[in-house]
């Protein structure tokens, strides 16, 4: 009866009103209270007041207590939740109702008075802020754990590419090794022969010597033996002394084919004037001919570099021309120009000599490839041009040529020398 009576006449008034048992439990709304905690009445009804209160839920008893036992409305704070979540401070009013004619249990009267409007904000401002700090945990953590992940995979790529340079420092290792193995029994091979020849002429040295010591000795040495014995040392000494020649020659190619980075130390240098020494020294071996060579380089090239680099390129290019290219030649041609280009140096070597075919063009930098074997060519004369600029200069190489229409290297240098 009462819920019905509260239901029809609590409609018109704008105040929250709520009806409630002795106990605290909600039995109607009125519809200003159900805008106000914005929670429909089947959501809240059936439910106790203290679920709807943001503090002082345990003193809630004490106060229905006080209500029920006053004929007066009690006055009273409660922090009231919007929404089951937004906590706003109102001041309230509790009395108690009692049926006229006994027939339903007395009830509470909940009233609302208006909320306080700046502790509202506050406790907003407040909630709010309890939200930013929680996100700001929560991104906090994110970023921790961001940081760590990072961290870990920084050490973990760090340490892949330490392990990744080792393997590859060993894999370098171990090609230097198989080249330098393949380039010792290739040595080896074409040593054996000049040694070979230069022990069978010091044995038939012995044997020329023997005999002529028992001619002598047993007083029977006639001119024409005398003769035949220096004629014979003459002979084997020079087939020695060219055969051993030949082999120190081997050996002074092979130790510049390893190209000992650290044999030579850098210095500054004026590249025309250095190489104009070079040409200098080559030139006996040009002066009973008429072959030309020019050097077209300007004057102001300082390198901070390994001259005796160059020195050996442009020395073992020059003799391949004379010895290779001007076989059949009286008159040939040597052309080096030289010029400086986004920081590297240009160096085009061309002769008009016989040129090579495609084949000899494509095996040019190999190792004891010679088309001289037998008449002086060890094949390591443009092996040792190519690692001198590749490996020691930091540069490149490139050969063009055909048969008829002479050799061309295009040589590029850079200019700043990686410190090694
Ligand atoms: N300017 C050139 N003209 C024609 N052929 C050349 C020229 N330069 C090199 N070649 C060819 O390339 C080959 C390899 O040259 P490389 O200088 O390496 O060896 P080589 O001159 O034969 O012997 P060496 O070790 O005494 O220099 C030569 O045997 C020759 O066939
Ligand atoms: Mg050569």
């Amino acid at each position: 009866m009462l819920i019905q009576f509260f239901q029809k006449f609590s409609h018109a008034t704008s105040e929250p009103w709520c009806l409630l048992s002795l106990n605290g439990d909600i039995l109607a709304l009125n519809p200003a209270m159900v805008e106000f905690i914005d929670c429909s009445q089947q959501q809240v009804v059936g439910l106790p007041l203290k679920d709807f209160l943001a503090t002082k839920q345990e003193l809630l008893p004490k106060y229905l207590k006080l209500a029920a036992s006053s004929t007066d409305a009690m006055p009273i704070t409660l922090n009231i939740l919007k929404n089951k979540t937004l906590s706003v401070e109102c001041l309230c009013k509790i009395s108690l109702i009692v049926p006229v004619d006994n027939s339903n249990s007395p009830c509470l009267l909940l009233r609302l008075d208006k909320p306080c409007q700046q502790e509202n904000v506050f406790l907003k401002l407040n909630s709010e802020l309890e939200t930013l700090r929680q996100k700001y945990h929560e991104l906090k953590k994110q970023k921790d754990q961001l940081t760590n992940y990072v961290k870990e995979r920084t050490q973990r790529l760090y340490q892949e590419i330490k392990e990744r340079k080792e393997v590859e420092k060993t894999l370098m290792q171990a090609e230097k090794m198989a080249a330098l193995g393949s380039l010792v029994s290739g040595v080896a091979h074409e040593i054996n022969t000049p040694i070979g020849i230069g022990v069978t002429g010091s044995s038939h040295l012995e044997d020329i010597s023997l005999r002529f010591k028992k001619l002598f000795s047993r007083n029977a040495m006639k001119k024409s033996d005398l003769n035949y014995f220096l004629e014979d040392c003459e002979e084997t000494s020079r087939i020695i002394h060219s055969n051993l020649q030949r082999a120190s020659d081997l050996i002074h190619s092979f130790k510049q084919v390893a190209v000992d980075q650290s044999s030579e130390k850098k210095r500054r240098f004026n590249l025309k004037s250095y190489l104009e020494d070079v040409l200098l020294s080559l030139y006996p071996m040009v002066k009973k001919t008429a072959h030309t060579v020019t050097l077209n380089c300007p004057e102001n090239i300082e390198l901070n570099s390994y001259p005796g680099a160059f020195s050996q390129i442009l020395t073992n290019l020059i003799v391949n021309s004379l010895i290779h290219g001007f076989e059949n030649s009286n008159a040939g041609m040597v052309v080096i120009d030289i010029e400086t280009e986004c920081n590297e140096l240009k160096l085009m070597y061309k002769d008009d000599g016989i040129g090579m075919t495609e084949d000899q063009q494509k095996k040019v930098f190999d190792p004891f490839f010679t088309t001289k074997r037998g008449k002086g060519g060890s094949g390591l004369g443009m092996h040792v041009v190519y690692n001198l600029i590749c490996k020691k200069l930091f540069g490149t190489i490139e050969c063009c040529s055909s048969l008829g229409k002479g050799v061309s290297y295009l040589i590029t240098i850079p200019l700043d020398q990686p410190i090694i």
